[in-house]
């Protein structure tokens, strides 16, 4: 019976679009469960959207929103982003999904029927502002952290999960199970927690303070409190109880999350499984946070980056290897752009890349391109451990993948490239394809390099499918997952010698560092493009600037000016503008186009030229290109 692989990540509030820190998660789940594929495992990956309580209902009060339109806006959001970043994900989940309403409400019944919720009058300090209860520690001179309000006294009546009752057993099923919480660290953190006395969770809200969510099927005066419903996602997802992918996959069921949530996963759901009587998940993956300039990325300091737009200006395959590469899963790791950049250069266009072209210019250069008929017999003595050190390479990638040591897998896969590109150093095949007398040499280092970039696609696939992919057409192979089995990459010798190899691409094109140098210090240079991403604005900066549509009506070179051009423009008035787009138009190109203007900027002497407004373009590297409008507009017309 094959293997199975139940991956989850947490399903996201609805709150806040997706940022990077929710795409990381998503892709290393993308990651692990593709690997698992990899071994020929059945997987199954689950990701979705937590759509209840109180924050969300804020955040929709927010934008003059029903809860129900707002949480289908956002949860679309999620929904179309994962594709776009070659996430597969078998299923995506919402709490408001009804499929799930009634296993929260069958899983509530249970656990109350067997006696481990009960009602209680809780007298505490409250917090209106974050809905919840505050310990006098919690405080912060007496005041909420977070809204800075004095808390108020209530009495209020509500239900609570007897936690306290299952302590001593979580803490001996943690303790017998060393890789339950993984890394250690935070194991060690959650049983450092639980060596305090346990706290009953309170699970409900009263109605009259909060409608949306899950009515409690004992009482419909409340709701369910929402990490009791969010928490139950990962087997109503499944169609517990009954379900047949509840009965297959549940056993193998692994969690992804940070380090924000190990609380509620490392503590309420294994106690709520064992009072359902669920078996417990096998591992708890944690890990920590992506900071930007030391604070964490997140919504609410509004430092996020946009991961479609990193994955647009760098590619969506260096993008998630770097993700993968630069954070050692459970400790916290800072983006910035100019790391990004460092990576894609050394590790990417530098090692892979150069290996790769250059290989595959010598095979088509040396022997037609084609793989050549290399003699096993001469390769012991030139292939220098090659074999020996490929499959080496597997065994501790592996190893690495396994444990979700991402870092270390892909270390791993460098050392093999790197070896692979000092053994091109060592035989010199330019060399050997001087003198007939060396070419069976010849043949062998270049099929073992061929055979040796099949390796490493193969191991890359589950992180840079579109490069793995690009890699085996270039070796002949098909670009399905078997050819990429761990059982296919541990034999040598499997590209069939006389297939073709067709011409090579650049794998990963070097990204001028200037591009992005600004991220760093926090503040963009002049001269920037999109690469550098700039703080966010509100609304009343952008109605700052005056965009508008402008006819070129004239246009002609500036002289010694290489790159400018001298325009006339027609934006409701007449105007003189200087554009540095000689080296991509003509002058004679541009009369009569409709162009996008910054009617409001202070003018500036170009040249000797006044300038009255700048246009606006792309700054492509090649070139600039113009903003167009794509149907004829009055000139002057706002752009918003
Ligand atoms: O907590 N670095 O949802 P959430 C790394 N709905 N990962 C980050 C991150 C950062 N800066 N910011 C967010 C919830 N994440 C609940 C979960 S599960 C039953 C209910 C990722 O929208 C990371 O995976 O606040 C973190 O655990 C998750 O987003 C929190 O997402
Ligand atoms: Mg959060």
């Amino acid at each position: 019976m094959a293997e199975r692989f139940y991956i989850t990540t947490p399903i996201y509030y609805v709150n806040a679009r997706p940022h990077l820190g929710h795409a990381y998660t998503t892709i290393v789940a993308d990651v692990a469960c593709r690997f698992h594929a990899m071994k020929e495992e059945e997987t199954f990956f689950l990701t979705g959207t937590d759509e209840h309580g109180d924050k969300v209902v804020q955040a929709a009060q927010k934008e003059n929103k029903s809860p129900r339109v707002y949480v289908d806006e956002i949860s679309r959001l999620f929904q179309d982003l994962w594709p776009r970043l070659n996430i597969g994900y078998d299923q995506f989940i919402r709490t408001t999904d009804p499929a799930h309403m009634s296993v929260v409400e069958r899983v509530l019944q249970e656990i109350y029927d067997a006696g481990d919720i009960y009602f209680s009058e809780y007298e505490g300090l409250y917090c209106f502002g974050c809905e919840r209860f505050y310990t006098e520690r919690e405080l912060v001179d007496g005041r909420c952290p977070d809204h800075e309000v004095e808390p108020e006294t209530i009495k209020e009546a509500n239900y609570f999960f007897k936690m306290s009752r299952y302590q001593d057993w979580l803490v001996e099923h943690i303790q017998k199970n060393p890789d339950f919480i993984r890394p250690e660290r935070y194991r060690n953190e959650v049983l450092s927690f639980l060596k305090e006395p346990l706290e009953d969770l309170c699970i409900s809200r009263p109605k009259s303070r909060l409608k949306w969510g899950i009515t409690l099927p004992f009482d419909d005066q409340y709701v369910t409190y929402v990490w009791f419903d969010a928490l139950l996602n990962y087997v109503s997802a499944l169609r517990y109880p009954d379900g047949e992918r509840y009965r297959r996959f549940w056993p193998a069921a692994q969690h992804i999350v940070a380090k924000d949530i190990l609380k509620p996963h490392g503590i309420y759901w294994p106690i709520m499984l064992k009072a359902a009587k669920i078996p417990l998940y096998r591992h708890l993956n944690v890990h920590g946070y992506w900071n930007v300039q030391q604070s964490k990325m997140s919504k609410s300091l509004g430092n996020v980056v946009e991961p479609l737009e990193l994955a647009k200006v760098y590619g969506l395959d260096a993008f998630r290897f770097f993700l993968l590469r630069e954070m050692v899963f459970g400790l916290d790791s800072s983006f910035s752009e100019s790391a990004l950049v460092a990576r894609i250069n050394a590790d990417l266009a530098n090692d892979l890349g150069n290996l790769f072209s250059r290989v595959v210019a010598m095979a088509r250069k040396y022997f037609d391109g084609r793989v050549p008929e290399a003699d096993q017999d001469v390769g012991g003595e030139f292939d220098l451990g090659i074999a020996e050190a490929a499959a080496e390479t597997v065994d501790r990638y592996e190893a690495a993948m396994e444990g979700f040591e991402f870092h270390k897998a892909l270390i791993a896969v460098w050392a093999f490239i790197n070896r692979l590109n000092k053994y091109v150093d060592v035989t010199a095949p330019w060399e050997l394809a001087k003198k007939e007398t060396s070419r069976k040499h010849l043949e062998v280092v270049i099929y073992n390099l061929l055979e040796g970039l099949r390796i490493i696609a193969g191991l890359i696939w589950p992180v840079m499918p579109d490069t793995a992919a690009t890699m085996q057409k270039h070796l002949g192979l098909e670009t399905e997952t078997p050819s990429f089995t761990l059982r296919r990459l541990r034999s040598w010798r499997q590209l069939p010698p006389g297939t073709k190899i067709p011409k090579g691409v650049s794998l990963f094109p070097r990204v001028d560092a200037k591009k992005s140098a600004s991220d760093d210090s926090g503040a963009a240079a002049p001269g920037d493009d999109a690469a550098a991403f700039k703080p966010q604005i509100g609304i009343d900066d952008l109605a700052k600037v005056d965009l508008r549509v402008a006819t070129v009506l004239r246009a002609e070179a500036i002289p010694r000016a290489k790159k400018l051009l001298k325009l006339e423009i027609d934006l409701g008035e007449i105007r003189t503008v200087v554009a540095g787009i000689a080296d991509a138009y003509a002058p004679e190109d541009l009369v009569g186009k409709q162009v996008v203007v910054v009617a409001n900027l202070a003018p500036a002497k170009l040249m000797g030229v006044l300038s009255n407004g700048m246009i606006l373009a792309a700054a492509e590297d090649s070139g600039p290109r113009l903003v167009t409008i794509d149907r004829a507009v009055k000139p002057g017309t706002t752009v918003r």
